[in-house]
């Protein structure tokens, strides 16, 4: 582990692996903001206009959405947590061998500011573990204590960018006929239809109760990511498609074309911790073989 400063004069922690992979978090909202495979290619997408500044979360990578996912309330959008700053965590609590095993990893912490619990207020330790794999797989594991003497509830999202290279040739696998939330018709609440989802305008969905594995096939770059979930139980798809694009000032014109989000999420029932509990979600990100992607991936349990 590699901690280096940004441009910005904030921390980041670079994770490398031996055959080369590797990843960058920084402080600032415990984001994951690269991820590159051993032979160098960044596989989370960036938008070449993203603001890399305080106080707004940087159009990319992976995003920490807490303690609310999207805009309700007096919380801002998608919650405060991917715009403070957090901390190394010097004494993270033992893990299990399988979590540290094999992996070059980074903890970090995010404890509520003063200004945090004028807004929202709970006291809370957040643990975040990201840990890169000695094949390249990506994990991040998020913990929330309750260290109030009351019971509070929140939403979460590992908002991810994807990087694909041509969005009208990726498809995703793993959602069909789950029943999903539209954003774009104030939640409405919709059942899916289709063989595998496909994209040929705006799309902004949260899928609920998905299986914990979902692929996410890049036909045109014959690669195929596979997102391992646990503890999240919604999927939030997005790609904002030309209009939205247009309108958002650190997104390029035609950069949805090469994003997808596909975020592992708590969203439609949120968490509650009784003082003193602890909630547990995480995600895995990997690349598989291009094979699997001219024929579709039969049986997602594979990947489980
Ligand atoms: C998605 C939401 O996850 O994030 C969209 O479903 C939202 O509704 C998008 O527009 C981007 O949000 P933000 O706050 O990062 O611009």
């Amino acid at each position: 582990m590699e901690v280096t400063k940004d441009w910005n004069g904030i921390d980041q922690v670079v994770l490398r692996n031996p055959q080369g992979a590797s990843v960058r978090v920084s402080l600032y909202g415990g984001q994951v903001t690269s991820w590159r495979s051993d032979r160098g290619e960044e596989l989370l997408f960036t938008s070449s206009k993203a603001i890399f500044k305080p106080p707004k979360a940087m159009r990319g990578g992976i995003a920490i959405c807490f303690p609310q996912f999207g805009n309700c309330g007096s919380l801002e959008q998608h919650g405060f947590a991917r715009n403070k700053t957090w901390a190394i965590d010097e004494n993270p609590p033992p893990s299990s061998p399988e979590d540290s095993h094999d992996k070059s990893f980074v903890d970090l912490l995010l404890k509520p500011s003063e200004e945090d619990l004028k807004c929202w207020p709970h006291s809370f330790e957040f643990r975040l573990r990201v840990a890169l794999a000695a094949d390249g797989k990506l994990k991040l594991i998020s913990r929330v204590r309750n260290i109030d003497g009351k019971p509070f509830s929140f939403s979460f999202a590992y908002h991810t960018y994807l990087f694909v290279s041509d969005i009208s040739e990726v498809r995703i696998e793993g959602l069909e006929i789950l029943d999903y939330l539209d954003n774009t018709r104030q939640r409405e609440r919709f059942t899916e239809q289709g063989d595998a989802i496909t994209f040929e305008s705006e799309v902004d969905r949260v899928y609920l109760h998905s299986p914990n594995a979902v692929a996410v096939l890049d036909h045109e770059r014959k690669r195929t990511f596979v997102i391992r979930k646990e503890g999240l139980p919604d999927v939030v798809v997005w790609n904002p498609w030309e209009k939205k694009a247009k309108a958002m000032i650190d997104f390029g014109d035609e950069e949805y074309k090469q994003m997808l989000c596909v975020d592992a999420a708590v969203i439609e029932k949120p968490v509650t911790l009784k003082p003193g509990e602890e909630w547990t979600g995480s995600v895995e990100l990997r690349l598989v073989p291009s094979t699997f992607c001219c024929e579709g991936i039969e049986d997602l349990s594979d990947f489980l």
